[in-house]
């Protein structure tokens, strides 16, 4: 019903109030769409990947037709956010052709990207020109030594030289992710600090959580966020709160005197559950309501049966999705049960 003549097709097709929207039991409402666009990656980072990761069949990945489709349902179930993660997912091919597809979906107001950075000197223009409203760079570490260690393999120099690039290409706003790991973001933390400082890029620390695909992680390898905030107050001043324009965001910002921002993104030590507003679409096709959820819902088969009534299959896949999503991820209570699939295989 979307091609009846030239009249635009508006992003409400039905009166407010009788329109489904991403409402879960709890009464959370989910704007937020990460979609995952490729398993693959050029780093192996310890908390993400294993060593000898294999991936899924070119095949077996939604297609750019694919993901726009997808992402046009949900915008008509109120999704205005869409983050296009990995894996890498400046390895796939023509990805600035999906940003600016998925930038034009009715309802979308913001389309975000996350990357590791490897491949953003040679992309920031393009992403640029292709309208994509921000940027997520993955940086543990400044110096090449730690840098291998996590990512187990080279590339730091390639990184800062994407975060430069993306500078120059018009971005602003950039936000520079550090997951942070006992007996190693200590040492990384102040130097990450001053190089964002100069840089302009936001600064936030995740707390490293139990996704990583060897299972090796356990509660004390968390360096939380109120210890790395510790570190850094030692070192550079005082921190205050900045409390953020968006509740919906998880990062809690705390500014230095000299008004720089770093964030702090706790999900170990403080949950943020109660405010989750997000959904993920793995790269396979499969919707999943928590990074930690153990179900998911296959969107992918839906896609390739085909038939008239696509769409509205789909917008009830993700409302089923929705409406089993659990309070809380639970990390920590004593029957966790963590996710079959690694970080890589969900995305960011
Ligand atoms: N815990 C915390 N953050 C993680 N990331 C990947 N794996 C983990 C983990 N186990 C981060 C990456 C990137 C984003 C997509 O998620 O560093 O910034
Ligand atoms: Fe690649 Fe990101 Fe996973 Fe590191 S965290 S292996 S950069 S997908």
């Amino acid at each position: 019903m979307n091609d009846t003549g030239s009249a635009p097709r508006a992003p409400e097709v039905v009166a407010p109030g009788s329109v489904d929207r991403l409402v879960d039991r709890f009464g959370r409402v989910h704007t937020d769409l990460r979609l995952s666009v490729t398993d693959r990656c050029t780093l192996r980072c310890t908390y993400c990947m294993p060593l000898d990761a294999t991936f899924k069949p070119r095949e077996e990945l939604l297609t750019f037709d694919e993901c726009v489709r997808v992402v046009t349902v949900a915008a008509g179930l109120g999704v205005r956010s869409v983050r296009v993660t990995g894996g890498e997912p400046l390895l796939r091919v023509g990805l600035p052709d999906l940003i600016a597809r998925l930038v034009a979906v009715p309802g979308i107001e913001e389309v975000a990207l996350t990357t590791n950075g490897l491949l953003l000197g040679a992309q920031a223009a393009a992403l640029r020109g292709a309208g994509l409203h921000r940027l997520n760079v993955s940086l543990d570490a400044l110096d090449d030594e730690t840098f291998r260690r996590i990512a187990r393999a080279d590339g730091l120099e390639r990184v800062l030289a994407g975060l430069e690039a993306a500078s120059a290409a018009g971005f602003t706003g950039i936000r520079v992710n550090a997951v942070s790991i006992r007996g190693i973001t200590e040492a990384q933390a102040v130097p990450l600090a001053r190089h964002c400082r100069r840089g302009g890029f936001h600064l936030r620390f995740i707390e490293f959580m139990p996704l990583d695909a060897e299972s090796a992680w356990s509660g004390a390898q968390v360096l939380t966020g109120h210890e790395v905030r510790q570190i850094l107050e030692r070192e550079l001043g005082p921190l205050v709160p900045a409390p953020g324009a968006d509740p919906g965001q998880p990062a809690v910002d705390w500014r230095f005197a000299d008004g720089s921002l770093v964030g702090f993104i706790d999900p170990v030590s403080h949950p943020f559950c109660d405010r989750c507003d997000r959904l993920r679409l793995t790269a396979d096709g499969q919707f999943r309501n928590c990074l930690f959820s153990t179900s998911e819902w296959d969107a992918r088969a839906v896609l390739r049966a085909g038939g008239d009534d696509l769409d509205a299959r789909l917008a009830r896949l993700l409302l089923d999705c929705t409406a089993a999503k659990l309070a809380a991820h639970g990390i920590g209570d004593p029957d966790f049960e963590r996710p079959a699939r690694a970080m890589y295989q969900i995305g960011g």
